[in-house]
C-alpha cells in the first residue's frame, strides 16, 4: 500500500513511519519541521520531505497514486494562552480541511486521522447517567484537598471508562481544534462516500517524545524532572486515573487502520486498557531511573480533568487492536529512553 504520512517527523509520525516501512508499504513522509516542535531552521530528517500541508499544489503533487492517508501533523498541546488560537485553526483545522479537499481531487478514499482523548473533556463516571458531566469543582473543595468531583448527592464520584459514544465537550483550544478535525473528516466521508477512522489516542509516551516544554505531555515533564536530579512534581492527591499508551502500540494502531477501512466513519480509543494513576506513573519513572521518589503537592491546575480512562473495546472488536505493553513496562523503559534531541521553540505561530 502506498501512505501519505503527514507529520512524519513528529514524536509518533516518526514511529509510524518505521512500523509501516517495516511492514512493506511506501511511504510518502512530509512534515513542515514546525519551531515549536523542532527548533528554529531545522531540517525534515533523512526520507522526510517539507511540506506544509495547508498548502493545496503540494499535496496534489504528493497524493498522485495514494492509497491512504495518515495525517499526524497538528500543532499540539494544551495551549498556553489564547494567542495560541489562530495556530491550532490553521495547522490543525484548515490543515485537515485543504488535505481533505486535496484527497478529493487524487480520488484518494480512505484517511486515518490523529484524534485524540481531549475531544471527551471529561471523562465518564460511575453510577451516573451516560449523558452526566459533572460541573467544574469548587476551590473551597479544591483548596481542602477534596479533589474528586461529586455527584448532587455530595458523594465524591469514582470513574468508569468512557466509550466512543460520550458526548465531546472539548475544554481547551487544542480540543477544539481536535473535534473540529473530527467533523471535517466525518463531513467529508459522508460527502465522498470514503473512509475515516479517527483514532482517539490517550496518553502516549515512549521513545524521542518531546521534553519538557509547556506543550508536552505529563510523562516528558516528570522524565525531564528526574534528568535534572529533581523529583517528579505530582498535582492535586496523584489519585488522576489515565491511560498511559506506548507510541509503538500507537504505530500499530495506525498501520491496523490503514490497512482495515471501517464503516464511514469510525472513532477509536486508542489506549493501553491498563489504566493507571498520575502518582503511580510517576513512581515506575522514578523507581526505575534510581532517582528521587515523586512529590505529590496537592497544587492544582483549574480546569483539569480529574479522571479519564479509555474503554478498547471497540478498537479491539472493530480493528482486532490490543495494545501490547503494558504501562508499567512501558513506563520503566521510557525511564531510560532517548527524548527528542532538538528542543522546539516559543508558541506555534500560524503564518
Ligand atoms: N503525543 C500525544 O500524547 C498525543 C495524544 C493524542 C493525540 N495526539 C495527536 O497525534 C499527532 C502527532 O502528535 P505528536 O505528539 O507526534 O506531535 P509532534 O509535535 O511531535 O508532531 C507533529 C508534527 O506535525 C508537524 N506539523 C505541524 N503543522 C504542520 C503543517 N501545517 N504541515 C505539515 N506538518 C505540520 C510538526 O512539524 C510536527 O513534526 C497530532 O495530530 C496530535 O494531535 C498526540
Amino acid at each position: 500500500m502506498r501512505v501519505l504520512l503527514t507529520g512524519a517527523a513528529g514524536f509518533i509520525g516518526s514511529h509510524i513511519h518505521r512500523a509501516l516501512a517495516a511492514a512493506g508499504h511506501e511511504v510518502i513522509a512530509v512534515d513542515l519541521m514546525l519551531p515549536a516542535a523542532h527548533g528554529v531552521d531545522a531540517t525534515p530528517p533523512p526520507g522526510v520531505r517539507r511540506l506544509d500541508v495547508r498548502d493545496p499544489e503540494a499535496l496534489d503533487a504528493v497524493l498522485r497514486g495514494i492509497d491512504a492517508v495518515c495525517h499526524q501533523a497538528a500543532v499540539v498541546g494544551a495551549g498556553v494562552s489564547a494567542q495560541d488560537a489562530p495556530a491550532y485553526a490553521a495547522h490543525n483545522d484548515l490543515g485537515t480541511a485543504v488535505l481533505l479537499a486535496a484527497m478529493d481531487r487524487a480520488h484518494c478514499r480512505h484517511l486515518v486521522l490523529a484524534s485524540s482523548m481531549v475531544v471527551y473533556g471529561e471523562g465518564r463516571y460511575r453510577d451516573t447517567p451516560i449523558d452526566f458531566i459533572p460541573g467544574p469543582r469548587s476551590r473551597a473543595d479544591l483548596d481542602s484537598g477534596l479533589f474528586d468531583h461529586r455527584a448532587p448527592t455530595g458523594e465524591p464520584l469514582d470513574w468508569t471508562p468512557i466509550d466512543e459514544s460520550a458526548a465531546l465537550r472539548p475544554r481547551s483550544l487544542y480540543a477544539a481544534s481536535k473535534v473540529a478535525q473530527e467533523h471535517y473528516a466525518l463531513a467529508w466521508a459522508t460527502a465522498t462516500a470514503s473512509t475515516v477512522t479517527a483514532l482517539r489516542y490517550h496518553n502516549v509516551y515512549g521513545d524521542d517524545m518531546p521534553r519538557d516544554t509547556p506543550y508536552s505531555g505529563v510523562a516528558a515533564i516528570f522524565r525531564s524532572a528526574l534528568e535534572a536530579g529533581e523529583s517528579p512534581r505530582v498535582f492535586e492527591d496523584g489519585r488522576q486515573a489515565r491511560d498511559f499508551v506506548h507510541v509503538r502500540d500507537i504505530a500499530a494502531a495506525n498501520v491496523a487502520a490503514l490497512t482495515h477501512p471501517l464503516a464511514p466513519f469510525t472513532p477509536l480509543n486508542i489506549a493501553s486498557g491498563h489504566p493507571v494513576t498520575i502518582g503511580e506513573v510517576a513512581t515506575i519513572l522514578a523507581t526505575a531511573a534510581h532517582g528521587k521518589p515523586p512529590v505529590v503537592t496537592g497544587d492544582y491546575r483549574s480546569g483539569d480533568v480529574r479522571h479519564i480512562v479509555a474503554s478498547p473495546e471497540k478498537a479491539h472488536r472493530t480493528l482486532g487492536f490490543t495494545a501490547t505493553i503494558t504501562p508499567q513496562q512501558g513506563l520503566a523503559e521510557f525511564a531510560h529512553a532517548p527524548l527528542r534531541a532538538a528542543a522546539g521553540v516559543g508558541a506555534p505561530t500560524w503564518r
